[in-house]
């Protein structure tokens, strides 16, 4: 069939859709259409989290999509994310519920630690004051208990370096399935892909388009002479080649859109490829990380001084 969507399988066994749709920052107003959008297009895979504030309008746009009959919940693969004020593990079970009862579902197929950063409960923003000392290993088996229930079918971690990834590894009953990290043709990933490989936990890309929406960010990945050339070769958009370069490299890609032809040019990427000597290419991308976590690294306050620190150097 022509652009039928791929999948990658999890060390669960289970199949993730290798283009999910991507939800930060689409405005509320805005997402539940896009969501709606995506699935009609063919997307089943919809990447959401509680700190992104619009689970409850997507969660109205799931309910009707099964209600109309568009889509069945076993066909759709829907992510969401711990954020880090519910670290404590008595606070797991009612932040999976909370999000279970916005996304208006029984289960999720993946739920992530958001970032290894924990915050004091209740708080909001990114104040230094309200870091404190994350305790990996007690939050996630908080999240092996929602593993053991059904509710959360496959865990992961997100914006976990390959240290602390390692770190969570040797304590885990359930071993994460997924890392979930920014991941573009200028950020390759190429230390952390090795080692998420090497230990079959599935690499999922966000920002896979660089965030070109992102105001505070000065993303020019889908600007990269490579790219462009590599898109007027094959008759393709950059942000084509970007998602394309990430399925061929092996990991699951979540680009955000709210409108639908963008939502419609990022799922047509599945019935053609980068050739070799196009794709080698890509290995001569000068290499920079765009979204460096700068709010979660403090000089007094917190467990991370440096964004080095946060990443353990993978910088
Ligand atoms: P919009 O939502 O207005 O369509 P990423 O997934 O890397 O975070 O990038 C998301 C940003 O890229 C959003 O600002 C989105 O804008 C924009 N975007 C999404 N798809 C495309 C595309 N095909 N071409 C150019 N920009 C895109």
């Amino acid at each position: 069939m022509a652009n039928a969507i791929k999948f990658f399988e999890l060390n669960t066994g289970a199949k993730i859709p290798s283009v999910g749709l991507g939800t930060w920052q689409s405005e509320p107003g805005l997402v539940g259409a896009a969501v709606s959008a995506a699935v009609k297009i063919g997307y089943r895979h919809i990447d959401c989290a509680q700190v992104y504030g619009n689970e409850k309008e997507i969660g109205v746009v799931f309910k009707k999509l099964f209600e109309d009959g568009v889509v069945k919940r076993e066909e759709l693969f829907i992510t969401s994310k711990l954020w880090c004020t519910d670290h404590s593990p008595e606070d797991v079970p009612a932040a999976l519920e909370r999000t279970l009862r916005d996304l208006q579902l029984d289960y999720v197929d993946l739920y992530l630690i958001h970032w290894p950063v924990r915050m004091k409960k209740g708080s909001a923003g990114f104040k230094p004051e309200n870091f404190i000392q994350p305790d990996i290993p007690s939050t996630w088996r908080a999240m092996e208990a929602l593993y053991d229930s059904g509710k959360a079918r496959a865990l992961g971690v997100s914006n976990f370096s390959s240290k602390k990834l390692g770190v969570l590894l040797a304590v885990a009953r359930v071993p994460p399935a997924v890392n979930q990290v920014e991941c573009h043709p200028s950020w390759q990933q190429a230390k952390l892909r090795e080692f998420c490989k090497s230990k079959g936990v599935h690499l999922s890309g966000y920002s896979p388009l660089g965030s070109p929406g992102t105001t505070w960010l000065k993303s020019d990945v889908l600007k990269h002479p490579i790219l462009n050339m590599v898109a007027q070769k094959l008759g393709k958009t950059p942000a084509q080649v970007a998602l394309r370069w990430g399925l061929q490299m092996g990991h699951s890609v979540l680009p955000k859109s709210t409108h639908e032809e963008r939502i419609k040019e990022n799922f047509n990427v599945f019935d053609w490829s980068i050739p070799e000597d196009l794709f080698a290419k890509f290995s001569e991308i000068e290499q920079a990380r765009l979204l460096r976590g700068n709010s979660f690294a403090h000089e007094t306050f917190g467990p991370y001084r440096t964004v080095e620190e946060l990443w353990d150097g993978e910088i």
